[in-house]
């Protein structure tokens, strides 16, 4: 991590199009293979959609001089929220109420770049982007497949809630919960 600066996005565009690049070359990878040039633009696409429909957004970005080498992204969400509707009516009435409950914090994007890996920067992503949150609980889903970052997640502490769920025609996907207080 030494020379890597972690901040909030402060709504400068140039530094939104280096993390959409860096977002667009890590999801190209195994096992998301997403086509680079579509994820860069619905990366920018959402951030603003995001930023005028739901609340607390945050973007944290890794820094290495003006180079963007990791970032993280979350938003609050209640009902009404597409990911919410369709993960939640599939758990139990207790798990549900217990980490959806009327609004939850929910983690939406991590990615570092490979060459900066396991020198603890997703590590200090996830701790700004959960600091001070005006909620008790966070959430995401992941690929099952995506096996670093279930050891990324097992790392923090985070729990598996519910596995194997597929939204639409999805690959399979974990989804995982923690307490934020
Ligand atoms: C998952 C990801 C964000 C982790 O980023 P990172 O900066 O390398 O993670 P950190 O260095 O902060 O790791 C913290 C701890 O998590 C665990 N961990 C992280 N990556 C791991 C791996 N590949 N294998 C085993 N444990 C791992 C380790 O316990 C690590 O601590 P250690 O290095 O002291 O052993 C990164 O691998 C990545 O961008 N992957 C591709 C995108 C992705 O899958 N994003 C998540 C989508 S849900």
């Amino acid at each position: 991590m030494t020379g890597v600066l972690i901040t909030k996005w402060d709504g400068d565009e140039a530094e939104l199009t280096r993390a959409a690049e860096l977002y667009a070359r890590v999801f190209a990878e195994q096992p998301y293979r997403e086509e680079v040039e579509a994820s860069r633009t619905s990366f920018m696409e959402r951030i603003r959609r995001y930023g005028a429909s739901k609340p607390h957004l945050r973007l944290v970005l890794a820094k290495d001089g003006a180079d963007v080498v990791g970032l993280a992204l979350g938003t609050g969400i209640a009902a009404g929220d597409w990911w919410r509707d369709r993960i939640a009516p599939l758990l139990e009435h207790d798990a549900r109420a217990r980490w959806f409950g009327d609004g939850c914090f929910s983690v939406m994007e991590l990615a570092v770049a490979l060459a900066h890996r396991r020198s603890g920067i997703a590590a200090n992503l996830m701790d700004a982007l959960l600091k001070d949150l005006p909620y008790a609980t966070a959430v995401l889903s992941r690929y099952a497949e995506a096996e670093d970052a279930g050891r990324f997640y097992a790392s923090l502490g985070w729990r598996e809630i519910a596995t194997g769920i597929r939204i639409g025609d999805s690959p399979a996907l974990c989804v995982l919960a923690r307490d934020l207080r």
